[in-house]
């Protein structure tokens, strides 16, 4: 079939949508919604049989929905409708709620049923569960609805409210009137929801200092304890604050923008608050193995089962600027240093990394400089892992990845990846040559020609379609839990396996004969000159197009490499 994906933005679950619905061989546009008049006309030239809008924030005109079949994605179960249907969710503590399919009708959410699919809501923020839990639900309940619809037999089911399995109902806006949180009221669980139901955007309004910031995050403290909403501490860039009956921290602030100001984004804590405020809250750090064995804040985790290490890191938004990288590379040595045979890589859950941190950029006195540093951090992580000869270094991608984050992983002697991975490898979309040794990596896993098509087409490539091409190595679906059940036996089994021995011996040989053809410091001097023209070249896109990603600008048109 011909497909329109209508999407306010290209974002991870029309990404998902577009991989699986490329890979069942239908031809699939994307139209991003910037307009009606656009949309009319693409819709005229792309002659679609369905239109899709996996996530839309605005109406589709009603010439287009008479004339064409439209099928809305609406994160909500049956019933379900309003705008805020997430945020009500973790709001009120639902532990299940579903993704429904429906045609487009005159009232918002309230055509007839195509397919709905349930999910379990996980104790995470609201992005977090959306491009996870309800984006396989999501995924599951697309392809249920074209097949249903291709069949040209079956017929939507009505929305009925006297239906028992109809248990949703329409609800509004959820503003921050329901998200402001009383520091000296609200327990530990209600602070929690309230933030995860804010996560990432837009926030939970309130102050600090006297200033108005929004909260981004929220995560549970088992020890600190002090006044509530009194800062009683800070790590990694994060602060924690006090509850009425426990702490918890919080990695992010976005100042509220003031009129006539330059519109704000998201930081550390720390950072946007500036050291002032901050110089008699103490700083309490954490070890990655410690930080394993206790219910706290911190991104990264070290563990260990048998003779595999498991090295965990979270960062909001899969960015790691300078600090987070020199952090993590600091951990990978200490995890090196002990005496296991496999070592995992990874966040337990959501992105495995987006690459160098585009916020932080924006933000620093210089930003050119501040790349430069960051690519360098980033660059000297990829360096350890591509070094490391006495151990198999796995990376487990349980979420997405993108950019220099793609690249962390192909340092990896193997990629295991859940099937519900999105990949870009490719540094197009913010103007740069990239760099993170994929010069190296990427051609070996792939071949040369391969290797330009990825960074040259910036298209996502869904998990299969990367195993297919050899960019990973093994790909398992299911559950996030699935998925982690299966790596940690598959790891145990390697570990344990007569095999791994000869792979060392063979990953060493190979390394020194690699390095004999032309050493990493070539690749990473011959990438890095391209960066520093991109970074301190005159008129490079990538100063723009960074400023246009942080500040969320919307693209005039829908970009060619989407039509189609
Ligand atoms: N630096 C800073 N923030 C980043 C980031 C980066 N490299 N990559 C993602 N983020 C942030 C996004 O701004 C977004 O923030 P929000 O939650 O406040 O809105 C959040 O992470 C999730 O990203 P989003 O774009 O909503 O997710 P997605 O799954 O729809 O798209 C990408 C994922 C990776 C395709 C997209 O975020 C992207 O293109 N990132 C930039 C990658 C890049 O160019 N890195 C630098 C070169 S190495």
């Amino acid at each position: 079939m011909r497909i329109l994906l209508v999407a306010s933005a290209f974002n991870s679950l029309t990404q998902r949508v577009h991989t699986e619905l490329t890979d069942r061989d239908h031809r699939v546009g994307v139209e991003l919604a910037l307009g009606d008049d656009l949309l009319r006309a693409r819709v005229r030239r792309f002659q679609p049989d369905l239109i899709l809008a996996p996530m839309l924030t605005t109406a589709i005109p009603e010439d287009i929905w008479t004339e064409y079949p439209v099928f809305i994605v609406h994160p909500g179960p049956q019933g379900d409708r309003g705008p805020s249907s997430l945020d009500w969710a973790i709001h009120e503590g639902a532990t299940d709620w579903g993704v429904t399919v429906l045609q487009a009708v005159a009232e918002m959410d309230a055509g007839p049923i195509w397919a709905s699919v349930p999910f379990p809501v996980a104790p995470c923020g609201k992005s977090e569960l959306y491009r996870t839990e309800a984006a396989d639900a999501a995924v599951q309940a697309v392809l249920l609805a074209v097949d249903r619809f291709a069949t040209g037999t079956v017929e939507p089911e009505p929305l009925d409210y006297g239906k028992p399995h109809v248990r949703g109902r329409l609800r509004p806006y959820h503003g921050q009137q329901f998200r402001r949180i009383d520091w000296s009221a609200d327990d530990t669980a209600t602070v929690l929801r309230k933030l995860r139901a804010a996560d990432s955007q837009p926030g939970v309004l309130d102050e600090l200092f006297g200033r108005e910031f929004f909260l981004h995050g929220g995560h549970v403290e088992d020890r600190l304890r002090g006044r509530a909403g009194a800062l009683l501490a800070t790590r990694e860039g994060a602060i924690c604050r006090g509850t009425v009956d426990g702490a918890v921290w919080l990695p992010q602030l976005r100042p509220r923008r003031r009129p006539g100001e330059p519109p704000t984004f998201k930081l550390p804590a720390t950072d946007a608050l500036g050291p002032e405020p901050l110089q008699r809250v103490p700083e309490i750090p954490i070890s990655p193995a410690e930080a394993a064995r206790r219910n706290t804040w911190s991104e990264l985790r070290y563990r260990e089962e048998g003779e595999v290490g498991y090295l965990e890191f979270a960062f909001a938004g899969g960015a790691m600027d300078t600090r987070q990288c020199r952090r993590l590379l600091a951990a990978y040595r200490v995890a090196c240093a002990r005496p296991v045979r496999v070592l995992v890589l990874g966040p337990r859950r959501d992105f495995f990394s987006n690459g160098i941190h585009l916020n932080i950029i924006e933000a620093a006195a210089d930003p050119a400089a501040e790349s430069w540093d960051n690519i360098t951090a980033m660059n000297d992580v990829v360096e350890a892992i591509l070094t490391t000869t006495d151990k198999l270094v796995v990376a487990a991608l349980v979420g997405n990845a993108a950019a220099g984050g793609a690249m962390l992983a192909l340092a990896a002697d193997e990629i295991w990846c859940r099937a519900s991975v999105v990949l870009n490898p490719h540094y197009r979309l913010m103007g740069l040559h990239g760099s993170e040794y994929w010069t190296y990596t990427l051609p070996r896993r792939v071949g040369a020609a391969e290797a330009d098509r990825l960074t040259s087409t910036p298209l996502p490539v869904g998990a299969r379609a990367a195993e297919a091409l050899g960019l990973v190595d093994r790909v398992m679906p299911g559950s996030v839990t699935e998925f982690w059940t299966w790596a940690r036996s598959e790891a145990a089994a390697l570990a344990a396996g007569p095999e791994l021995a000869a792979r060392l011996v063979a990953k060493k040989r190979r390394r020194a004969s690699d390095e004999a053809v032309k050493p990493l410091a070539a690749y990473r001097a011959e990438e890095l000159e391209h960066m520093r023209r991109n970074f301190f070249g005159p008129d490079e896109p990538y100063h723009r197009l960074r400023r246009e990603f942080v500040h969320k600008v919307r693209p005039p048109a829908t970009p060619a490499h989407l039509l189609g």
